[in-house]
């Protein structure tokens, strides 16, 4: 490629790097050089449009995708269908996540059939599994650039690998145990953002793809999150949300000893930070002191995401969640004396394997004694590997269906009435955006995670602001803000 040749003139190749940021930031200006002429080609920037699947952690890792992008010299695109580079962001946590990126990716064959010069990149969970890397390459011969979660720090140096070849780059990283920070990032949102504390799990719950796809639990050390939490105040950040699939074990593979509510103290005394929000918490491990930590803080969010996955011991132990359905209650109503007015919200499956019907009245119990104020109900979907794939006893469809829809009205009773105890109140709410149905309303959410609608315009985006909560819909409520100063 005669930019590669140009490119060596430029900057002579065989260089050393001190590390491997500064290898990829080596990357990063080499994809720049070769964007710009192609730019100058088409007389146009080039354009991406990433999409992401899944989690919290996915959402941050695409953050970082968009950030090298731009910092190589392509600008955000409106719509997949005109993008120069299409990237998915994939998930594999359930089937329906997988089977939605294969329906995308087979109209996107066509479009890269009609505009050959259409990049298309796919990352993420679901490029663990062997057998995913397999069908692509059998089905989906287009797809450019394929990389796993191990590894996305290298995606400039595997784009510039790709406009280098005529061949498609795959690089899959079976484990890791590096962790690559400051890369680019372009935040979704200008007041709030994630933050990784830990990477990978440990837990190994029996129905669960993650600790295969993301690998054993590593801690991001203190001083790099406390690093990037000023750095993130300074930059007007008010609220963060700190991201690991089990924070409330941080700190257990560090050589210093820090544990989750000795980092919630250090967030806590960063200037500019005014709430505070983490996910996800594993019921195991949620210490009393954490619990300690969150009712003296004034920046700790109301809120507490706290999977239950099943309300019926037999399941929970044949799920290997290590607690029994006493321990989770009466640890749920710990937190409900201690914290005031907090929401404590759950994830729930349906249909693991060997579940009866008298084992999802238990689940219905629980969730009647915890009073939830909101849950993801999720059906059990099989996951090739997980130790509960290989299980007797797969619950037919019909049963799952009945399962779940129990639970879901039973969650959504619970999630009511905790609602309407909060009409009428006035609350604090940090505003997000423009309401996507009725752009007359802004849409926020209060400390507790539920989403409020009010009458109010763009200059209230990224504020928190006293609202009156007027009426409760059940899963949001519609609001007015208050007037003058509280
Ligand atoms: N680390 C978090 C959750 C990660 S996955 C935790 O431990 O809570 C998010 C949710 O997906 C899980 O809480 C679980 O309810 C659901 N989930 C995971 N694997 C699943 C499977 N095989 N089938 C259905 N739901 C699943
Ligand atoms: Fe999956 Fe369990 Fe780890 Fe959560 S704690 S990611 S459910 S294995
Ligand atoms: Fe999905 Fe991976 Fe998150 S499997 S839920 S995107 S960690």
């Amino acid at each position: 490629m005669k930019e590669h040749d140009q490119w060596k003139s430029v900057y002579p190749e065989g260089e050393i790097f001190e590390d491997e940021i500064e290898r990829q930031y080596y990357f990063m200006k080499k994809a720049a050089f070769y964007i710009e002429k192609k730019a100058e080609e088409k007389k146009r920037p080039l354009t991406f449009f990433v999409t992401t699947f899944g989690c919290q952690m996915n959402a941050k890792d695409s953050e970082k995708l968009k950030g090298i992008l731009e910092k190589v010299g392509y600008v955000e695109g409106e719509s997949e269908d005109e993008a120069d580079f299409v990237i998915y962001n994939t998930c594999t946590v359930r089937d329906n996540a997988n089977q939605r990126v294969y329906g995308r990716l087979g109209s996107l064959g066509s479009k890269k059939k009609k505009n050959p010069q259409k990049l298309i990149a796919l990352c993420g969970c679901m490029m663990q599994e062997s057998s995913v890397i397999e069908k692509i390459k059998k089905s989906y011969g287009f797809v450019d650039i394929i990389f796993g979660t191990h590894n996305l720090f290298k995606f400039a140096e595997l784009l510039c690998k790709r406009l280098e070849s005529t061949e498609r780059v795959i690089e899959i990283w079976k484990e890791t145990d590096k962790i690559v920070e400051e890369l680019p990032s372009e935040r979704t949102y200008s007041f709030k953002s994630g933050i990784n504390i830990m990477y990978g799990c440990n837990n190994f719950c029996s129905y669960c793809i993650v600790p295969y796809v993301r690998g054993r639990e590593r801690s991001r050390s203190p001083e790099d999150i406390i690093k990037e939490t000023r750095k993130l105040a300074e930059d007007g950040v008010i609220e963060v949300m700190l991201l690991g699939q089990n924070v409330n074990s941080y700190g257990r593979n560090l050589t210093e000893s820090v544990n989750f509510s000795q980092l919630l103290k250090m967030v806590e005394e960063v200037d500019g930070i005014e709430r505070i929000r983490f996910m996800t918490s594993h019921p195991k491990d949620l210490s009393e002191e954490i619990i300690k930590v969150m009712k003296h803080s004034k920046k700790i969010c109301r809120h507490l995401h706290l999977p239950l996955q099943s309300g019926s011991t037999r399941i929970l132990k044949a799920m290997n969640r290590k607690y029994t359905k006493e321990e989770y209650v009466s640890l749920a109503k710990k937190i409900r004396e201690e914290i005031e007015d907090i929401s404590i919200t759950t994830d729930i499956i349906v249909g693991f394997p060997g579940e009866t019907m008298e084992d999802v009245k238990e689940t219905v119990k629980v969730i009647e004694e915890v009073e939830f104020d909101g849950a993801f109900t999720f059906l059990y979907s099989k996951r090739t590997g997980t130790p509960a794939a290989s299980m007797e006893e797969q619950v037919s469809k019909e049963v799952m269906k009945e399962g779940f829809s129990y639970v879901l009205d039973a969650v959504q009773k619970t999630a009511k009435k905790r609602a309407s105890l909060r009409e009428g109140k006035v609350m604090d709410v940090l505003v997000e955006e423009i309401n996507g149905q009725d752009s007359s309303l802004v849409s926020g959410r209060l400390s507790n995670n539920m989403m409020v609608h009010f009458p109010g315009g763009k200059e209230l985006i990224g504020k928190i602001v006293p609202v009156y909560l007027k009426e409760s819909k059940g899963f949001y409520f519609l609001g007015e803000k208050c007037e003058g100063n509280h």
